[in-house]
């Protein structure tokens, strides 16, 4: 290919002039940026391979990975010397931080690293992102303005949605982020399924929904990650995930905040739809931090469906 044609290729596929010819304004693009350039420093950590546990608990009691520690450092530092952020929360801090000087646009929250108990078993793993214009304790569609996430697996792929579409980029050996699918749309119904949880911790209306996907021949595909088993329905164009609510801990598990309202603004984006059961995951309404919701993420007709069974 000649030197002319791959640099016209390079121009067009940049996320950055990506982001800019959707229209996106100039403070969300710089911010969008710096997150996903943080990616490559996280990725360089996971590559130090150091699997230790940190000695501390986060806010839910779980033992924290050194690397879930570095994880949330790396961006919790880039986004304070991004100059945007007002706010930072993250599944491990304690509180919501105030990182800016309060003039700053933007409210950011984070899971560093999402699935970090399989890096072990190099499953893929991803960082989770929902940037809000107003103070996170609110409904998700009143405050989030764009979301994006990383999977750290064979490649590093960073899907955005800054509410103009969700699009797919690959970072490249070149170090940069490059268009790999653009305004990625879900297809009405799919032929996959996620479920997280144990059956027998769950509730009669959720086993029945299992046993008509099954019964439709829905192919089971679950790693235990929940940024590549959302990928992976994404990317597919159909589908659902679902960790439901247990017997015993109604709100599930997965954390609303830090971890489902970003993939529900992504997931309607495409075209797909996420509910707790009876509501919207964005029409909930965040009053702690640590919130939980049962979730179902997908395609529109495996997520209706879910609610006729609910
Ligand atoms: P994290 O690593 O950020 O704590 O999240 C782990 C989550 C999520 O990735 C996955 O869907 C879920 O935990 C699986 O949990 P269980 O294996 O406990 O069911
Ligand atoms: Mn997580
Ligand atoms: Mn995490």
């Amino acid at each position: 290919m000649g030197e002319g044609i791959s640099d016209y290729t390079r121009y067009i596929v940049d996320l950055r002039r990506h982001m800019w010819l959707e229209g996106v304004e100039t403070e969300l693009r710089r911010l969008i940026w710096q997150i996903a350039v943080t990616g490559k420093y996280i990725s360089a950590k996971i590559h130090e391979s150091n699997r230790k546990l940190a000695g501390f608990r986060n806010i839910y009691g779980e033992e924290q990975l050194s690397l879930d520690r570095s994880s949330d450092e790396i961006l919790k530092n880039q986004l304070q010397n991004s100059g945007f952020v007002r706010e930072y929360a993250s599944e491990e801090q304690d509180s919501v931080v105030q990182i800016g000087k309060g003039h700053e646009k933007y409210y950011i929250t984070a899971d560093p690293l999402d699935g970090s108990s399989l890096v072990d078993t190099n499953l893929a793993i991803g960082t989770i992102i929902g940037i809000h214009r107003e103070p996170i304790l609110s409904r998700g569609r009143d405050s989030m303005v764009a979301a994006l996430y990383i999977t750290y697996g064979p490649l590093i792929t960073m899907i955005y949605s800054a509410g103009t579409g969700a699009h797919e980029f690959v970072l490249n050996r070149e170090g940069e982020y490059v268009l790999s699918q653009e305004n990625v749309r879900m297809d009405e119904r799919g032929s996959i399924y996620s479920p997280g949880g144990l059956r027998k911790d769950c509730t009669d209306g959720h086993i029945k929904y299992l046993e008509y996907l099954e019964s439709e021949g829905y192919k089971l595909r679950y790693s235990g990650g929940f940024v590549p088993d959302f990928n992976q329905v994404l990317i597919k164009r159909g589908g659902v995930f679902t960790y439901p609510a247990l017997k015993k801990s109604p709100n599930g598990k997965l954390r609303l905040l830090f971890e489902l309202q970003p993939m529900a603004f992504i997931m309607e984006q495409a075209g797909g739809m996420a509910t707790n059961g009876k509501e919207d995951i964005l029409s909930l309404k965040v009053t702690e931090i640590d919130q939980r919701s049962p979730v179902y993420i997908g395609s529109r007709f495996e997520v209706e469906k879910a609610r006729e069974f609910l």
